[in-house]
């Protein structure tokens, strides 16, 4: 850590999940699957499906982000820095983070999106953790956004019954207790696993944005292995032991691959924070909103360990150790 760095401190969460909910029972009126086949082999029994009309990626970051300024006790003027995970923009540009910031009335600040899929969440934080750190900003939006239905083939199974959409957000902010906050993040990405999660081609804006492909199985394996992987690498790096995490708040993609994480990690599941029955796999989203489920209900307290650990398309994968 530099010299004399103040440390990132959650000060604030929130989130905002679409009005409509696609239970398991509905999915099965599109494509040919059925409830037991869902819950058994993901966990997943039901998810929110943004209105094609008003909850864009934007206007759920928007709603997110308003709950973590109110949590935070902070006013858009005080924000100096606005990053948006979100592999499902509204456009190619601008950045959702810019349409976030007039929506809020921030007034003019540094803003941009970073692209990891479901990693990109730990992406935004690690990049909005060293903005702190070097004195460039006191006070980020880090923000997770998808409207993934916007990128489904819903003819295929083995995909559309998986994904939903959302937002989570947090405001991070320079602190002078260096013993809270973001203590350690990792980043990792290999292109040469690409073509096992993608999409067709195609942005998430026009009429022909391409759609997500996965060879379930294959990133099945990658998944295990890397957050196994990670736990470890993350903990020896910050010098801090299994028996300090309070809380593991994972990407929710499958509750067997979380599990795998939580038995590796030696904590039950009673120390997990889960969405994923209700929220689906929201890709960026799912780690800001399983935080903010936690704060939110009085599990996770100030002080406790948390932490997170995704793996995405890219591939990527990330992990983040946070006092909260
Ligand atoms: O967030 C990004 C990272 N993504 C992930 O981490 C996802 C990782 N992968 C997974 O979570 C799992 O591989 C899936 C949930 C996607 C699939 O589970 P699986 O146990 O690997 O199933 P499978 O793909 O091997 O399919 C088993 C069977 C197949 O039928 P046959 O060939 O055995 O006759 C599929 O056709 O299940 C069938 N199947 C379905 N059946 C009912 C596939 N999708 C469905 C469905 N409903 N929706």
């Amino acid at each position: 850590m530099l010299h004399d760095a103040p440390s990132a401190v959650i000060a604030g969460t929130g989130s905002y999940l679409p009005v409509k909910v696609m239970t398991n029972a509905d999915m099965a009126k599109i494509v040919d699957t059925n409830d037991e086949w869902i819950v058994a082999r993901t966990g997943i029994k039901a998810r929110h499906i943004a209105d094609s009309e008003y909850e864009t990626t934007s206007f759920m970051a928007s709603e997110a982000a308003k709950k973590a300024l109110e949590a935070a006790q902070l006013k858009p003027e005080d924000i100096d820095a606005i990053i948006v995970a979100t592999t499902t923009p509204d456009l190619t540009f601008p950045s959702v983070a810019a349409q976030v910031q007039a929506m809020l009335g921030v007034p003019p600040c540094v803003a941009f999106d970073v692209q990891a899929v479901c990693s990109g969440f730990l992406y935004a934080l690690s990049v909005a953790d060293k903005f702190i750190k070097t004195k460039s900003a006191e006070n980020i939006l880090v923000i997770g956004a998808e409207r993934m239905s916007k990128i489904l083939d819903w003819n295929d199974r083995t995909t559309c019954v998986l994904f939903g959409d959302g937002a989570g957000a947090v405001v991070l902010k320079a602190h002078g207790d260096t013993k809270r906050g973001v203590i350690a993040t990792n980043l990792y990405a290999d292109g040469r696993l690409k073509d096992i999660l993608l999409t067709s081609g195609g942005t998430a804006t026009t009429g022909d944005a391409g759609m997500i492909q996965m060879q379930g199985k294959d990133v099945f394996k990658y998944a295990v292995t890397f957050m196994a992987e990670m736990v470890d690498d993350i903990l020896k790096q910050a010098d801090v032991k299994r028996e300090e995490i309070n809380w593991l708040v994972p990407h929710q993609a499958n509750l067997r691959i979380i599990s795998g994480a939580a038995q590796k990690l030696g904590l039950p599941m009673e120390q997990v924070i889960i969405t994923l029955d209700s929220h689906g796999n929201t890709s960026a989203a799912s780690i800001p909103l399983a935080l903010d489920q936690g704060v939110r209900d009085g599990r996770i307290k100030q002080g406790q360990m948390l932490l997170m650990e995704a793996v995405g398309g890219g591939l990527t994968w990330a992990s983040a150790l946070v006092r909260y």
